[in-house]
């Protein structure tokens, strides 16, 4: 016996007939329910998260939190908009109140650094660094970069990421005396390999970056220069880190470390090389942009152009080497003896602990932080010797160096007792109660599901 089948009113059948899929999706029965309405599986895991980022402490120095006008720009309706092209060039209509968006974020861009032109499309640091390798390179040419284990970035060259596979990476590093960057290795390499492009830039790297040095060596041997500036991307907004414009090519960055805006990339060069990066971008690499994204950009150039905000830079690097200094009187091995900028590595071998079992411990106790190989370690990148230690975010919740040197002093306990659960759950006791006393600015602002 044949099964009778209710006709359908709703869903794809109703294809066959536009009057009736008109009836079916209408605003009455498709209102616009809020988030934590409709999707309480993903309420949920945002609400875990925003407790666990209001709980712990962040010290992972890749992490910032946005402000409140970040959030709200990234959230907005700018997500809807399709906008391939450029300001004035779209290939898609109604474009015009993006565009004002897109050209407030490089007007911004282009005063907070000087920078002669820029693109804020790319969607991350790592496509940034693309671009320009789409722009300026060919298959099989020579690049001369920092290797991974001394600090450098995957997009430097590593083998395992493009940038490895399709170029033919050389890398420097830095002296095993001073662990500081090998400039005259550097130099030697840049004659000896005649690159094509010469990057300087690290994640990993707590001094100053000499990019005069870089940009002799490039000149001399007629290779472009490049600066990733993704990690002091606002140290050199505000000039506690000296500026690789005008002496590069090309300057790349996120917008979401230090800088403390939305997730993303950002790219700065001279005018010559405009149309040619702008061309890498879009179509070369990417549709279209997060309108979004460049909304929270906008954004957050606007707060890094204030004076409010070069304070905070400095009071981030005065954190790093207060907190630097607590681990080194501690008894801790200090990668380079200190720090000029916003982190530093330590070397965990006094305590013969990996850096691994460090962040797994340190998590525990409410301390967020990645292990981090130190330069010449002997153990693998998934144990490292080290941890990395960055204060962007701490400094954002308003902590000042005593809090700082106070943490130092409770990720000591914790690596001095890794086995001990008791004294680990006492710190995590303590780090709460500190985490209340310093909110999360934009979450204290935020509504029931920090959305
Ligand atoms: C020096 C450097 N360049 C590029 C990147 C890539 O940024 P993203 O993670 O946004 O792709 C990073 C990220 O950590 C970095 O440290």
């Amino acid at each position: 016996m044949s099964e009778q089948r209710e006709p359908f009113v709703r869903g794809a059948e109703t294809g066959t007939d536009p009057a009736l899929a008109a009836a079916a999706y209408s605003p009455r029965v498709c209102p616009d329910p809020r988030l934590d309405e409709v999707d309480l599986a993903v309420v949920e895991a945002l609400e875990a998260e925003r407790k666990r980022q209001e709980e712990s402490i962040e010290l992972i120095a890749s992490e910032n939190y946005v402000s409140q006008a970040v959030l709200d720009a990234v959230g907005s309706m700018a997500t809807n908009k399709y906008a391939e092209g450029y300001p004035g060039k779209r290939y898609y209509g109604g474009c015009e109140h993006v565009d004002k968006i897109e050209q407030l974020a490089i007007d911004r861009a282009k005063k907070l650094y000087g920078a002669e032109h820029v693109n804020v499309q790319t969607h991350a640091g790592s496509q940034a660094n693309m671009a320009i390798y789409l722009a300026m390179l060919k298959p099989g040419d020579t690049i001369l970069a920092m290797s991974l284990d001394h600090g450098g970035h995957l997009t430097h060259g590593f083998r395992l990421n493009y940038s490895g596979r399709f170029f033919n990476a050389v890398t420097y590093g830095v002296r095993a005396d001073t662990e500081r960057i090998d400039y005259d290795d550097m130099r030697k390499k840049a004659l000896e390999h005649r690159p094509r492009l010469v990057i300087a830039g690290a994640s990993a790297y707590p001094r100053i970056i000499d990019f005069d040095l870089f940009a002799d060596a490039a000149r001399d041997v007629g290779a472009l220069f490049m600066a990733d500036i993704a990690h002091i991307a606002g140290a050199v907004s505000t000039w506690h880190h000296p500026s690789p414009l005008p002496l590069a090519d090309f300057v790349t960055a996120t917008t979401h470390k230090t800088l403390r805006g939305p997730r993303g990339g950002l790219i700065m060069c001279k005018s010559a090389w405009a149309k040619k990066v702008d061309a890498a971008v879009f179509p070369g690499m990417q549709g279209g942009p997060l309108m979004h994204v460049i909304a929270g950009k906008a954004v957050a150039f606007g707060e890094a152009l204030t004076p409010a905000y070069r304070d905070y830079i400095g009071a981030v690097h005065g954190n790093a080497r207060a907190m630097s200094d607590e681990m080194r009187r501690l008894g801790y091995r200090i990668v380079t003896g200190g720090t000029d900028n916003h982190l530093f590595l330590v070397d965990l071998g006094v305590k013969n602990v990996t850096g691994a079992a460090a962040a797994k411990a340190l998590e525990r106790a409410g301390i967020t932080v990645n292990k981090n190989l130190i330069p010449f370690d002997k153990r693998p990148p998934i144990e490292t010797s080290g941890i990395r230690l960055g204060t962007p975010a701490m400094t954002t919740r308003c902590l000042g160096a005593d809090e700082m040197r106070r943490i130092a002093r409770w990720i000591d306990r914790v690596l001095s007792n890794l086995d001990d659960e008791k004294v680990i759950a006492g710190v995590r006791g303590e780090t709460l109660e500190f985490c209340r006393q310093f909110p999360i600015p934009a979450v204290h602002r935020l509504g029931r599901f920090g959305i």
